[in-house]
């Protein structure tokens, strides 16, 4: 098993130094440009490892070939497709930038690919392999690491791009899930390093829905002593673009004003209501109850649980009445 594991880590390094290579060589230059349009400087493209594959069906796969890595150990770790009906193999990637992901040792594990153009899909992520579950990896961990001896934050982004280009404006404690949404794993890892969590999704709807997952998710792993904030993007921002306009100091300050969980939870609830109607307060109390009901026993809660109580003007005790007959539903 361990073999295998070294296998499929060599495997992914040589293809990680092919891509950076390619980058450099003649038929890179679409790829150059590209990242020259999109403003990544030579030191952050070096500091992520970036590259290039080429437009080939299997320059990849020839190179691996040449290396005695067999096409199955190359199809396992994703890097070539093989198609069932006609049994041919090819490269999976393919005139795109590639953006290797590490693990939190800086070992390659997996590869997402953006188009240069605006080609469907725009980014391709290697499928789960024995070295790579979306579900746990965070993209930029490891360089979050190298960069600040003393993490105390992470910010959460939804974009490679995102974590690329604020780390050339030298926020360099950005993260991003991989075309997934942030799962209990994710954050459990995340709070094993840092104290702080800041999600940061882009300014449209998906973003705005990616949030209100990321607040049901984040729930239960707020022991005491954690903190998670949310920081929303103006319409039509997402963290890169949003740094390249406003620079890094005024983004750094969003992140330090982003909104804390509780207000986010009794903001939340109170969209679109009208407290003012006794049918919507009770909602909007059910609503910010069964948040509280996910959260682990603790002061949080009691503090939430106190200032529910104040804002709607119910007795606490009703409340934990009502939790406690719900727990008591729970098959
Ligand atoms: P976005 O759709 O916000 O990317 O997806 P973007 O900001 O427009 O991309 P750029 O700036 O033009 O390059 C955010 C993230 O969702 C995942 C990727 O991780 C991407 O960075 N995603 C998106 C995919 O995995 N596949 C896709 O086809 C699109
Ligand atoms: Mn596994
Ligand atoms: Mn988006
Ligand atoms: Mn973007
Ligand atoms: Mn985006």
């Amino acid at each position: 098993r361990e073999r295998k594991r070294k296998e499929g880590v060599n495997l992914l390094e040589l293809s990680a130094s092919f891509f950076r290579e390619r980058l450099k060589m003649p038929e890179g230059q679409g790829a150059r440009d590209y990242l020259a349009r999109r403003g990544l400087s030579p030191e952050v493209q070096q500091a992520f490892g970036i590259g290039y594959a080429p437009d080939d069906w299997e320059t990849l796969k020839r190179h691996l070939g040449e290396r005695g890595i067999t096409e199955a150990v190359q199809v396992e770790y994703g890097l070539l497709v093989h198609r069932e009906d006609s049994g041919r193999t090819y490269d999976r990637f393919r005139d795109r930038v590639m953006f290797p992901i590490r693990d939190i040792r800086g070992r390659t594990i997996a590869f997402g690919g953006r188009v240069l153009g605006d080609a469907k899909p725009k980014y391709l992520n290697s499928p789960e392999t024995p070295v790579f579950h979306k579900g746990r990896e965070l993209y930029g961990l490891y360089e979050a690491r190298q960069a600040e001896a003393r993490l105390e934050r992470l910010v959460i982004v939804e974009g490679y791009m995102d974590v690329v280009a604020l780390a050339q404006f030298g926020i360099r404690n950005a993260v991003a899930t991989l075309g997934t949404s942030t799962s209990e794993e994710h954050l459990s890892r995340l709070f094993r390093l840092v104290g702080e969590v800041v999600f940061c999704f882009d300014g449209d709807r998906a973003g705005r829905q990616a949030a209100t997952r990321a607040l049901q998710t984040v729930l239960p792993q707020m022991i005491d002593g954690r903190q998670a904030r949310f920081l929303f993007l103006p319409e039509g921002e997402d963290p890169d673009t949003l740094v390249r306009r406003e620079g890094a100091e005024a983004f750094q300050d969003r992140i330090t004003c982003a909104s804390p969980l509780s207000e986010f939870l009794f903001e939340q609830a109170a969209e679109g209501r009208d407290l003012e109607r006794i049918e919507e307060r009770e909602r909007y109390a059910s609503q910010v109850l069964a948040a509280i009901g996910r959260l682990p026993e603790g002061v949080l809660k009691s503090l939430l649980l106190t200032e529910l109580s104040r804002r709607t003007g119910v007795d606490p005790s009703s409340f934990e009445a009502l939790m406690a007959k719900e727990d008591a539903a729970v098959p």
